[in-house]
C-alpha cells in the first residue's frame, strides 16, 4: 500500500485550530469556516470521527447512500476505458472505489485521495487485493499530472472544499479530454412537503444520533450546516461547465436528498 506522505505541518495546524475552537459554542464550532481554515476544521472533522463513519454512515442513511454510489459509477463510462487509471477524490473509507473495483468487467486502477489520514487507515482493511492505491492529497491541489485520468468521481466531498471552483478546475485538469467526472453530493429535496419533513430529520434527529454514536459534540451539526450553504444542482452544474467541463447535467435522487452530477471534459 502506497500512501503519499500527509505534511506534518497541515497537522499542526490541526491542533493549533482545536486549541482556537476550544472557546467557542458548539454551534459556532459547526458552523462552516471560511477560506484557509475550512480546509483545518474539515479535515479536524473527518480524522476525528473516522472509526465510527462507515457505521453512521450507513446507519443515518438507512443504506441508501449504497445505492446512490451504484448510480454514481454507473454514470462513469468506465467500460469504455476498463483498463484506465480513475481518481475518488475526496475518497474517505474507499466505499465509491470499492463499487468501481468490484464491477465484473473493471481491470483498471484507481487512485483514491483524501487529506485526511485517519479516514484512508479506517478503511485499509476493506482494500484486500484490490486495485485500490490510497493516497493522502488535498483536492484543491492534486498531485497528479494533468490529462493523467480515464475518469474521476467525488461522494459527499465538494461540498467540504473551501473554493469549490478551484476544486472542479483541478478534477478538469488531471482528467483526459472526453472523460467523465461524477459528483454525488447532498441536497435539499425541492418538494415543499418532503422538504420540510426531511429538514426536521436533517437538521435535528441526524445531528443528535450523530452525536450520540460517535460521541464527537458538532461533527454532525457541520453536515446540515455544510449542505445549507452549498450551491443547489443547478449553480453546481453552471460552476462544472465555468471550470471547464463541456457538458454537465445532474439528476436528483430520493426526491432530491443527493444530486447526481455528470460532467465531460
Ligand atoms: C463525507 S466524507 C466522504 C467519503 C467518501 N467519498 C464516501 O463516499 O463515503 C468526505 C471526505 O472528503 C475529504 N475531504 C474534504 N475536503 C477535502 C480536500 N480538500 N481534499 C481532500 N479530501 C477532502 C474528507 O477528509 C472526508 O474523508
Amino acid at each position: 500500500m502506497v500512501f503519499y506522505p500527509c505534511p506534518e505541518a497541515s497537522d499542526r495546524l490541526l491542533t493549533k485550530e482545536a486549541t482556537r475552537r476550544e472557546s467557542m459554542s458548539t454551534h459556532e464550532q459547526a458552523r462552516p469556516s471560511e477560506g484557509p481554515r475550512r480546509a483545518t476544521q474539515v479535515r479536524r472533522i473527518f480524522s476525528e470521527i473516522a472509526p465510527r463513519y462507515d457505521l453512521l454512515n450507513h446507519l443515518l442513511s438507512l443504506n441508501v447512500d449504497r445505492r446512490w454510489r451504484r448510480r454514481a459509477i454507473d454514470e462513469l463510462e468506465w467500460e469504455k476505458r476498463p483498463e484506465g487509471i480513475y481518481l475518488d477524490a475526496c475518497a474517505g473509507t474507499f466505499d465509491l472505489s470499492l463499487e468501481l473495483a468490484g464491477r465484473d468487467g473493471f481491470n483498471g486502477r484507481i487512485l483514491a485521495s483524501d487529506f485526511a489520514r485517519p479516514m484512508l487507515v479506517e478503511g485499509r482493511h476493506k482494500l484486500g487485493d484490490l486495485p485500490i492505491l490510497p493516497v493522502c492529497g488535498d483536492s484543491q491541489q492534486l498531485p497528479f499530472p494533468d490529462d493523467h485520468f480515464d475518469g474521476a468521481m467525488v461522494a459527499f466531498g465538494v461540498r467540504n472544499l473551501a473554493d469549490l471552483s478551484r476544486g472542479l478546475r483541478e478534477f478538469a485538469r488531471v482528467l483526459k479530454p472526453g472523460c467523465r467526472l461524477v459528483i454525488l453530493e447532498f441536497s435539499e429535496p425541492p418538494n415543499p412537503v418532503l422538504r420540510r419533513l426531511y429538514l426536521l430529520y436533517f437538521r435535528r434527529i441526524l445531528p443528535f444520533v450523530g452525536r450520540v454514536v460517535s460521541g464527537h459534540p458538532w461533527a454532525y451539526t457541520y453536515l446540515p450546516e455544510s449542505v445549507k450553504e452549498f450551491p443547489d444542482p443547478a449553480e453546481l452544474g453552471q460552476l462544472m461547465k465555468e471550470a471547464g467541463f463541456e457538458e454537465a447535467s445532474w439528476a436528483l435522487l430520493t426526491g432530491g436528498i443527493a444530486a447526481l452530477h455528470v460532467g465531460k471534459r
